[in-house]
């Protein structure tokens, strides 16, 4: 299974995402800056995939500090934390592992100096390995949803490459696919970065799954024809109503499942859920330089008939673009949400850090068996 992050002899390694699938190239990380820059630039993408890198980028950045004591480190800190939380707005889990680091912290403030930065990286690679075990949960609840013979639809990339490992979107895949299940799958390209064409039938295609990549405009017309049994995508923030951002264009597919009567899954690490914000509204949306829809990345063929990769201009010079990165999908399109604790409804989802009362299920539901 293909790996997008590690930590690796005191470095960040990650593998650049905005190569693939051309090239498979991987970036050494010795600065926090450089760690930035990669999650700014889509080197590293992906909700869950970028709490780790900005986790990993603050250890990284931590060992150059100088402080006499607590205090002094935590000040030095604010500047790297902030660099990691200016990179990219929509997904929560940035502020998540950020948070989280800051907690790690503060429960040790009597530790030395040396000690805190070791903590920072001991942390940082907790949240890598809990994050891969996360997944696995989600693929263990979500398998259920998938009947032998199905066809899911994904949108964007919520795979191995989004993640620690194992994907939230991929796991019930990968699970339904290991206990014998035989399902196919359609990939959204997802404009305009082409995470499903570049990325998702590209690890879905190591994994042996069948997938067939489409345009974004064609999940419609095989809802219409009855090609499609089940939509299953990821989220980059899941806030207090239900409500979930996720790719640009997700909200679309959301909108053609419901007319053709289509269940309609998000899957949701507690890492990618916001209860701080009531509704979908308040969700900050990334919005992305017009070159990623002014230009595709692709292979070129040049005048000597050599192909290679590169960047080919396909609108007018200058011309006016809108390129939102994401969009919110409203919980009354929602059949659920599939998380590590269960299978939500979208108006549980406020209840899923409470301690289940015993005997219960703490919110979570058994989805009907579909015929
Ligand atoms: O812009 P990206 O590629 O970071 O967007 C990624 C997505 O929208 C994913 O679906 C989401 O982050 C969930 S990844 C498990």
């Amino acid at each position: 299974m293909v790996s997008a992050i590690a930590w690796k002899n005191k470095k960040v390694v990650m593998l650049d995402q905005s190569r693939l699938p051309a090239e498979v190239r991987f970036i050494e990380c010795a600065d926090y800056r450089l760690v930035a820059e990669g999650i700014k630039k889509l080197w590293i993408r992906g909700a869950p995939a970028i709490g780790i890198a900005a986790a990993m980028g603050i250890a990284l950045g931590a060992k150059e500090i100088k402080a006499a004591g607590f205090d002094e480190f935590m000040e030095r800190l604010e500047p790297i934390c902030s660099a990691m939380l200016s990179t990219r707005p929509t997904a929560v889990n940035i502020k998540w592992a950020v948070d989280r680091l800051k907690k790690t912290l503060l429960a040790h403030r009597e530790k030395s100096v040396a000690k805190l930065k070791k903590m920072l990286v001991d942390e940082a690679k907790r949240i890598l390995d809990e994050d891969i075990a996360v997944n696995r949960a989600i693929g263990k609840f979500g398998a259920e949803l998938i009947r032998d013979g199905d066809t899911v639809l994904t949108h964007c990339n919520a795979g191995a490459l989004a993640t620690g490992g194992y994907g939230t979107a991929t796991a019930p895949m990968l699970f339904a696919r290991d206990q014998g299940k035989r399902i196919r799958v359609f990939a959204d390209e997802t404009r305009p970065v082409l995470q499903g064409a570049r990325l998702t039938t590209w690890e879905l295609a190591q994994e042996g799954i069948p997938v067939t990549l489409i345009t974004d405009n064609s999940a419609g017309a095989l809802m219409r024809r009855g090609e499609i049994d089940l939509v299953i995508v990821g989220t980059d923030r899941t806030v207090r109503n239900g409500d979930v951002a996720n790719k640009i264009g997700t909200y679309t597919v959301a909108v053609l499942a419901r007319e053709h009567s289509i269940p309609f899954y998000i899957a949701a690490p507690l890492s990618s859920i916001d209860l701080s914000i009531p509704t979908g509204d308040q969700i900050p949306i990334e919005e992305r330089d017009p070159s990623e829809v002014t230009c595709i990345y692709g292979r070129v063929r040049t005048e000597d008939n050599v192909c290679s990769w590169g960047s080919v201009q396909i609108a007018p010079e200058g011309i006016s673009v809108k390129n939102m990165a994401f969009d919110v999908t409203p919980h009354r399109y929602i059949t659920g949400i599939i998380t590590e604790k269960g299978i939500f409804r979208p108006g549980d989802i406020k209840n899923i850090m409470k301690k289940p009362e015993k005997g219960t299920r703490g919110g979570a539901f058994v989805p009907p068996v579909r015929r």
